[in-house]
């Protein structure tokens, strides 16, 4: 077990689900509350942090819309994202591909030039400092309507040097994928990669939708495709990787114990499954704590643990050499620790 954590800790490993409000943690939301004079809800970082109990999905994006409230100027956005990867480069985490809600911050009056341009000059800044290469995906707020999406993909235009994908999130039950088939369809023919969330707690057919009628490149979390074998072998055959969030799962109460999660029934299946945080600071855990709490839950093994991360390069939207440094990276320490 130690050394699974050693191993876990010293590989190169990437991020691709990964909310960027969703990395606020309580101690910087206060200081930004305090530096934009916001009065928050809470008395103190320990409150807010009890507050972080959810049920179900729609509990945690309450408060994470809410929390969000105190990103206001381009600053904001820059420290908020500073932060997420300095965590990063201490977890060793060299690549990322991260989310960002457009349509969370321009609903309340804060420009989507305010938060694309604070998040890539931190992104920017990363690269440069921590050699963290990056990708930014835009997310759609499902529970909106289409004709706002289509807005917010208009807005997106002007920053499209920056943007590298969209991305489905929110409220998933009674939001399904058809509902923005027209919005990915145009973001496809702006060359952009396209992404879903599906099967976090909606039905396999929402999964089958994203595949069908969004056409995604990849899928976000996926967890209830496991339950049609038509999913699984289609998910296979088109190399299509899963983007799982283990701790995510469990606050969220898609699983009630970590020891029922399907990531070792994914790997066996042969699927392209990847470990992921998705909100950290809500969720209890970044990267790393994702994969120590899912090899301990499910007793996963060296192997597992190799595929799990190399699978988070290959499934990225790096470029091929780009995909096959890192692996090369990963067997030459692999080879080096077994030589010594
Ligand atoms: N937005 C942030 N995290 C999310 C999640 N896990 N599911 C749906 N929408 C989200
Ligand atoms: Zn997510």
């Amino acid at each position: 077990m130690l050394e699974l954590k050693k191993l876990i800790e010293e590989l190169p490993k990437a991020e691709l689900h990964l909310h960027i409000e969703g990395s606020l943690e309580p101690e910087l939301m206060f200081t930004l509350a305090k530096r934009n004079n916001l009065d928050l809800p809470y008395a103190s970082v320990e409150e807010i942090r009890e507050a972080y109990n959810f049920n179900q999905l729609q509990d945690f994006l309450d408060i994470y819309y809410a929390g969000m409230s105190v990103l206001i100027t381009e600053q904001d956005f820059y420290d908020l994202t500073m932060e997420y990867l300095q965590k990063c480069h201490q977890q060793n985490v060299r690549h990322v591909e991260i989310f960002f809600d457009p349509q969370g911050h321009t609903e309340r009056g804060v420009t989507f030039a305010t938060a694309i341009t604070g998040i890539n000059r931190a992104l920017d800044d990363g690269l440069a400092n921590f050699g963290i290469s990056y990708k930014t995906i835009m997310c759609f707020l499902r529970h909106l309507s289409e004709e706002n999406a289509f807005q917010t993909l208009n807005e997106a235009k002007e920053f499209i040097a920056l943007i590298d994908g969209v991305g489905l999130d929110s409220s998933e039950v009674g939001n399904p994928p058809s509902k923005f088939q027209r919005v990915f369809a145009e973001a496809k023919s702006l060359g952009l990669k396209l992404v879903a969330h599906a099967g976090e707690e909606g039905p396999p057919s929402y999964v089958e939708e994203a595949l069908a009628l969004l056409k995604i490149d990849r899928l976000d979390h996926g967890n209830r495709a496991m339950e049609s074998e038509a999913l699984i072998k289609q998910l296979k055959k088109e190399h299509i990787a899963l983007t799982v969030c283990p701790l995510s799962n469990l606050k969220l109460c898609v699983v009630d114990d970590l020891k029922d999660h399907p990531m070792r029934e994914m790997l066996d299946q042969g699927l392209l499954a990847t470990v992921n945080s998705d909100d950290p600071s809500y969720f209890g855990g970044y990267l790393n704590e994702n994969f120590f709490a899912l090899q301990e839950s499910l007793d996963l093994s060296k192997e597992h643990i190799v595929t799990l991360i190399k699978n988070s390069f290959i499934g990225s939207f790096l470029s091929l050499d780009e995909k096959t440094n890192y692996l090369l990276e990963i067997d030459r320490h692999l080879a080096q620790q077994q030589s010594s």
